[in-house]
């Protein structure tokens, strides 16, 4: 069984549906790790109430992302992580983490990559003015938002609605893609050549 831990910044709703899909048997993986860099962040409450065990590290408490990211690796590597699920983690990866990790970090984005990445993926499209934005869930490479694509689906953006229901749309379509990829991972179902991303049987 594959044991991972989910990194986030902030309120953790992509957490909550990783656990949920877990408690209903859809993830064969478990979730034992739950690492914030926020101490007020939801996602490390979230944890809490479920048992898993949660872990705020400060980013003022080292004098380098390289350190903090040394620190982080650490702990992973202490609990026999295989997967790194990021879910709202503000914090780009140092290339050293993930060439140490490497093709274990998976990342949700919301926007049809490579379209709009980096913060602020949704108000960016619905500041273009685009028809169909939607979401990306992708392994990590040491860039922003660039890693191969292993699953994508599109959300149409509405002419009448706001940015505040059109993240509500696309976050819905994010708590279900997230698990399906998180599993296809702990099935060792994915296999990635250069760029692209096959999903084998
Ligand atoms: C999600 O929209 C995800 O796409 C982005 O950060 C957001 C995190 O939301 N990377 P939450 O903390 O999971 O609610």
């Amino acid at each position: 069984m594959k044991r991972i831990a989910v990194l986030a910044s902030g309120y953790g709703s992509n957490l909550e549906a990783i656990l949920e899909a877990q408690s209903r048997g859809e993830i064969s993986g478990k979730v034992v790790l739950v690492i914030s860099d926020q101490e007020n962040a939801k996602a490390l409450e979230r944890a809490h109430r479920r048992g898993i065990r949660k872990l705020y590290l400060d980013p003022d408490s080292y004098n380098s992302r390289e350190e903090y990211d040394s620190k982080l690796a650490d702990e992973l590597n202490k609990e026999e992580i295989d997967l790194v699920v990021l879910a709202g983690f503000m914090r780009l990866l140092t290339p050293g983490f993930v060439g140490s990790f490497s093709l274990k970090i998976l990342n949700i984005h919301p926007s049809l990559l490579p379209s709009f990445p980096g913060t602020d993926g949704i108000e960016q499209a619905y500041a273009y003015g685009v028809k169909l934005s939607g979401c990306t869930v992708h392994f990590v490479d040491e860039a922003l938002d660039t890693g191969p694509v292993i699953l994508q689906e599109s959300v149409p953006v509405i002419q009448e609605e706001t940015i505040a229901t059109l993240k509500q749309r696309i976050q819905a379509v994010e708590h279900r893609l997230y698990p399906i990829a998180i599993e296809l991972f702990c099935r060792d179902k994915l296999q990635t050549r250069g760029r692209r991303c096959y999903i084998v049987d």
